[in-house]
């Protein structure tokens, strides 16, 4: 009897550590909608999108340029015509695929660009300023989205967003809060003032006539007008005056570039992502597929046992994200061995649920074969049954902080993605090593991770999310919410998050949601628990196509996001 009573002590205790049952809340449903949907993150260019499919009939392609184009105007922290992003797709047919336009390194980058004489990294140089900037991809992604899918004519789609620019828009107290944090920066940066300088206040209207000049002459004269046109010599001509290396012929060479994504099946869905240069797709199916092998429904939401399987297998993803995966253009990657279940159920081989493996244990598996803080991201679903799912990015918010004053926007600071010194973190925390060293011409790798996922043959999710290193594991587990714990789309999107990169050897934990009983119990397993370094982990957007048919949006709560439909 004794013995008994002991056992059941050792049981209770262990389920105390294991799984602690949060008290029950009623599920919280996202905008419903019959037809079409568009999530982004401002209201302003979720409602454009809208209005593109519902008011002129264009598909969910004419939609995502329009989404796209407002967001540099209305969130120009992470919106752009000066940045790049990836997207993927599914039509209404059941055709899949991926678009790459992804910021390029100038032909003048060199791979030691960010050293100094005794080849230290000298990390500013990559994060702000001229020299950080990629060549920016936004405008010929959108060109080659409307010459492939596009409906409607490229100055239909542009008129609400030159509307936008020219009339304006009011400011969130959050948007109102950012402008006046890096008010001095810009003017640090760029030497001068801009619209930008201001002392804003939430609800001031907030005018761009620089951009939507811009925006017209790309409605008159089409993509030539960025890369070769009168934009092309102003871009050129101010980078120049900054010290830059961007030239007419980097702007020339520049192409968005179609790609195959990555595929892969997690139970009974088939989950399609971003292919290289995002790291985004492999280390997606990285986690998922070594997560497949633990039944972490049964091990509850956010408890020991399932943030352990998701912690340790996220270590091994981002360590061999760290070896394997650059610009596929000029490094072979070895995607089939790197996401097949055999190799990563043998990477999990060492996990043991006893404690944490430590970092300095893992280094990049060994594959069989050789084959050959700012981004943004939207959602949208068609009446025809056509999905997007597309991020798109400046890099760090604003970017290099580079702001044009006659072209209206901010660049990118993309440069800072590639791995300036093997071993050496970038600003995300990130190693990478000569996969990912930089070139002319080059794309730097990239966390983005758009994903579209079917289930039964047919769309189910759209979803994606910034959060540089963190974009990955925050993808992976909105999708584990709906899928395995049964969450509304919005309660999905909400739901605390963690994340962990290999290195550091750190569990980064949002400060509110999580229960302390769990992270007590996790760091005694000897997980180093950060709850002061990430307040928000992502802002996930996302449409979920429920089983009555109708359309759901999760626009994150942690931002000003909005879903719209109808
Ligand atoms: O491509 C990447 O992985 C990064 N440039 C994304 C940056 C990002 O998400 C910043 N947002 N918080």
């Amino acid at each position: 009897m004794r013995v008994l009573l002991l056992i059941l002590v050792i049981i209770c205790a262990s389920c105390k550590n294991d799984q602690h049952i949060p008290e029950v809340k009623k599920p919280q449903l996202g905008v419903i909608a019959d037809s079409a949907m568009v999530v982004s993150a401002r209201e302003e260019a979720s409602r454009i999108g809208l209005n593109i499919m519902k008011e002129k009939g264009g598909n969910a392609f004419d939609a995502m340029i329009a989404t796209e184009f407002a967001l540099a105007v209305v969130f120009p922290y992470a919106g752009n015509l000066g940045g790049g992003g990836f997207m993927v797709f599914r039509t209404q047919y059941g055709e899949i695929g991926a678009l790459d336009y992804r910021e390029k390194a100038p032909m003048a980058a060199s791979r030691d660009m960010y050293l100094d004489t005794d080849g230290n990294f000298i990390s500013d140089k990559s994060k702000t300023g001229a020299l950080a900037i990629g060549v920016p991809g936004t405008v010929a992604g959108m060109f080659a989205v409307h010459e492939k899918y596009g409906s409607l004519q490229m100055d239909e789609i542009l008129a609400p967003v030159i509307a936008l620019a020219s009339e304006g828009y009011l400011l969130t107290a959050d948007q109102a809060e950012r402008f006046n944090f890096y008010n001095s920066i810009f003017e640090e940066v760029n030497g001068t003032e801009s619209i930008y300088s201001n002392d804003w206040k939430e609800n001031d209207r907030f005018i761009n006539t620089a951009i939507a000049e811009t925006f017209k002459r790309i409605a008159l004269n089409g993509r030539s007008e960025f890369y070769e046109g009168e934009t092309a010599d102003l871009l050129v001509k101010y980078l120049s005056s900054k010290k830059g290396i961007i030239t007419k012929k980097d702007l020339l060479n520049y192409e968005a570039v179609w790609r195959e994504p990555v595929i892969f099946d997690y139970k009974e869905l088939k989950i399609i992502s971003m292919a290289p240069p995002s790291s985004g797709g492999i280390c997606l199916a990285q986690i998922l597929n070594a997560v497949e092998e633990f039944p972490i429904d049964e091990y509850g939401h956010n408890q020991t046992r399932s943030m352990q399987v998701i912690i340790e297998a996220s270590r091994r993803a981002y360590a061999d994200r760290s070896q394997f995966l650059g610009d596929p253009e000029f490094v072979d990657i070895p995607v089939d061995s790197l996401i097949s279940p055999y190799y990563l159920k043998d990477r999990m081989n060492n996990f043991s649920f006893d404690k944490a493996t430590p970092s300095t244990e893992i280094s990049y598996g060994e594959p069989l074969g050789k084959e050959s803080t700012e981004t943004t991201h939207y959602s949208i679903v068609d009446a025809y049954g056509n999905a997007i799912a597309a991020t798109t990015t400046l890099n760090a918010a604003f970017g290099s902080k580079m702001y044009s004053n006659e072209l209206g926007f901010f660049f990118n600071n993309e440069m800072d993605d590639f791995s300036a010194k093997p071993g050496v973190p970038n600003m995300f925390g990130l190693i990478g090593g000569e996969a990912n060293s930089i070139a002319p011409q080059k794309r730097m790798l990239s966390s983005m991770t758009p994903t579209i996922i079917e289930k039964n043959g047919e769309f189910w999710m759209s979803v994606g999310t910034p959060g540089g290193s963190t974009i990955i594991t925050s993808v992976m587990q909105t999708i584990l919410n709906v899928y395995e714990y049964d969450m509304t789309m919005q309660d999905a999107v909400n739901a605390p998050r963690f994340h962990h990169q290999w290195l550091p050897d750190q569990v980064l934990v949002e400060p509110q949601g999580f229960d302390r009983i769990i992270l007590d119990s996790l760091s005694s397993k000897g997980y180093l628990i950060n709850q002061e370094d990430a307040p928000v982990i992502g802002k996930v957007d996302a449409i979920l196509k429920r089983t009555n048919g109708t359309l759901e949006g999760g626009a994150d709560i942690r931002g000003d996001d909005t879903a719209v439909g109808y």
